[in-house]
Order: structure tokens, then sequence, then C-alpha cells
């Protein structure tokens, strides 16, 4: 059966769907299809199966282009590019490539960001870089020792529970919240359960591990960046529009937390959704900005490659994908 990959992939996916006797139609330029550019692929290949990344939205239009199409497997943990009211309607299959591939690419990132926004790496390196550094000084960059503040974990999915036990290793103690507390967690960790409130109220960082759905949309905004304290780091390796951007660059200028560090962005791919605002993300020094690539280890790349690819064998197959979005 024929399979379309909406762009280039790690091999081993593609090498999987191969052996296993599918043809494999990789979109030969290394960028995203507009939605337009999608539909007109669909409707020429025909496929199958449509192997899809986060930056595909696959809405009732897109699957209405392609009616054999048994499967769209995303390339993704996240999903809030499908559809899915649009899939059950039409009897299409969806699925994931869930964190057990990716939170360990993904918490080692976070703490990255962590680390460097505590101890001011990335400002730093750009001062050295540009030549400014004239000697050891007292007051040259201090930052936060992390050892003994409190990190505050939104979403103690995998990646959230990655990040707890990365930060225990450095001495932090750890808070979370979720829609349940976690009692056996809390027994293997030093992890101790509250309400969203009074983590933000007592959280040196806070960092945020939710899916992007209603729910979490603007979890973090005014009201939130208000209850922090001022010295309070700030974290967002899920999905942009789970941070209110307008609302951290007011928390930033106002000096309700001193940092922020982001892989995803609101208005993602721009980093900036109201670019005639006078405050930008890019202007602050006590930001750090990188380009979603949390995710982005060859391990768990070539991982989620097969992953999405097994999905797609048991879909073509007639059996349940192992990772099937219901
Ligand atoms: C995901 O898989 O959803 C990540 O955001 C990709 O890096």
């Amino acid at each position: 059966m024929k399979v379309y990959v909406t762009r280039n992939i790690p091999a081993s996916g593609i090498n999987l769907l191969k052996t296993t006797g599918h043809e494999v139609v990789v979109n030969p330029d290394d960028r995203m299809h507009t939605k337009d550019e999608l539909i007109a692929i669909l409707k020429k290949e025909k496929p199958d199966a449509v192997l899809s990344l986060l930056t595909d939205k696959i809405d009732g239009e897109v699957m209405d282009s392609a009616p054999t199409v048994k499967i769209f497997a995303n390339y993704a943990v996240g999903f809030d590019n499908f559809d899915r009211e649009a899939a059950k309607r039409r009897n299409i299959l969806l699925s994931n490539t869930p964190s057990e591939v990716l939170s360990d690419s993904v918490a080692e990132h976070t703490f990255a960001l962590i680390l460097a926004l505590a101890h001011r790496i990335v400002e730093s390196d750009n001062f050295t870089r540009s030549g400014r550094y004239k000697g050891w000084a007292p007051f040259l960059f201090l930052g936060t020792l992390l050892k003994g503040k409190t990190l505050g974990v939104i979403g103690l999915g995998r990646i959230g529970a990655d990040v707890v036990k990365h930060s225990m290793g450095i001495g932090m103690k750890c808070v979370y919240y979720d829609v349940k507390p976690n009692p056996d967690f809390e027994k293997q960790t030093n992890a101790r359960f509250l309400s969203m409130e009074d983590l933000l109220k007592q959280s040196d960082v806070v960092s945020v591990h939710v899916p992007l759905n209603d729910g979490t949309r603007h979890l973090l905004s005014t009201k939130q960046f208000n209850m922090m304290k001022p010295t309070a780091l700030v974290i967002n390796t899920s999905r942009g529009p789970v941070v209110d951007e307008k609302a951290v660059l007011q928390a930033l200028a106002d000096k309700k937390i001193n940092g922020f560090a982001c892989d995803v962005f609101e208005c993602e791919p721009s980093i900036d959704c109201d670019p005639s605002d006078h405050l930008e993300l890019k202007a602050m020094p006590n930001v750090i900005l990188t380009p979603h690539i949390a995710s982005a280890t060859i391990e768990a790349r070539e991982d989620m490659s097969k992953m999405a690819a097994e999905n797609i064998i048991a879909a073509l197959s007639g059996k349940t994908p192992p990772n099937q979005i219901k």
C-alpha cells in the first residue's frame, strides 16, 4: 500500500515501511506543505496512510481530499494538529508517538533550559563572544543557585516526572500539580502534590508539561504570574498557547517574574504574536528561546520515526495501531 510522508524524517521508520512491502512517497522539499499543497498532493498520490508532522493541520477538509487514507500517524507526542471529531466522523484512525520515546530528550532539554536560565548561560555567552569580558568581577552575571530551591512541575506525565527526577540530582525540592495526586511517585521521589495556586506561590522554577486543549490554553496568564515569586523562572516546553505570550511579556517587563525560557511559541513559527507591540521576547535578556527542538536528539527522532511507521503498519493490516488516539 502507499504511504505519504509529509516531510523527510529519520530513516528507521521509512525503511521499516519499505521492508514491510509498502510504497513510500516522501515530500521531496525540506519544508512543510501549506494546507493547499497538502490537499493537492493527497489528491494526486491517493495514499492509504499519511505520516504527518505536528506542523500539518489535519482537519476535515484535508481528510476529505484523501478518502483512501485509513490512518494519519503523527510524528509527535502532541496531536493538537488533528481534528479528532472530524476523524471520528470519517472513521479515520489517528496515532501519535507517545512520550516513552521522547520524554528523556524533552526532559533533558527542559532541564538544560532551567540550568541555562538560572546560570545566565546564554546572556553571558553573548557577552563574552561580543568582546565585552574585561576580567573577573564579583557581580558579573550573578545567577541563582538551584540546589535547595523549589521546582514546581505542572502536569505529571512522563515528561514532567522525568524533569522532577533530573532536579533531584542537584538537590532541588519538588512540588507538582496534576488533575490528581500520584502517591506512588511521591514515594519514589521527594515530590509533593500542591494545588496550582500553592505551587505558583511556592516555586522558584515553574515548568509546564501539559497537552494543549481547551482546558490548558493560557493556563499561565496574568493571574498566575501575579501569584509567583518575583524571582521565579518559568519554562515552557509543552505547547506555545499554554502560556499567554502577552501576559508573560508584561510579567517580565513588570518584574513579576525573573526569567522565561521556552521551546514553543504561541503563534509558532512566529516568535512574536503581535509585532506591533513594543514588548518582544527576543529583546529581553532574561529570556531563552529554542526553536521547538526539545525532542530533537538523534535517538528520540529515530525512535519516533519507527513508532509512527509501526502505527501505520498495524492500521494497514487491519490491526489497532499501538498508539491510537481515541
Ligand atoms: C511533540 O512530539 O509533540 C514535540 O513537541 C515534538 O518536538
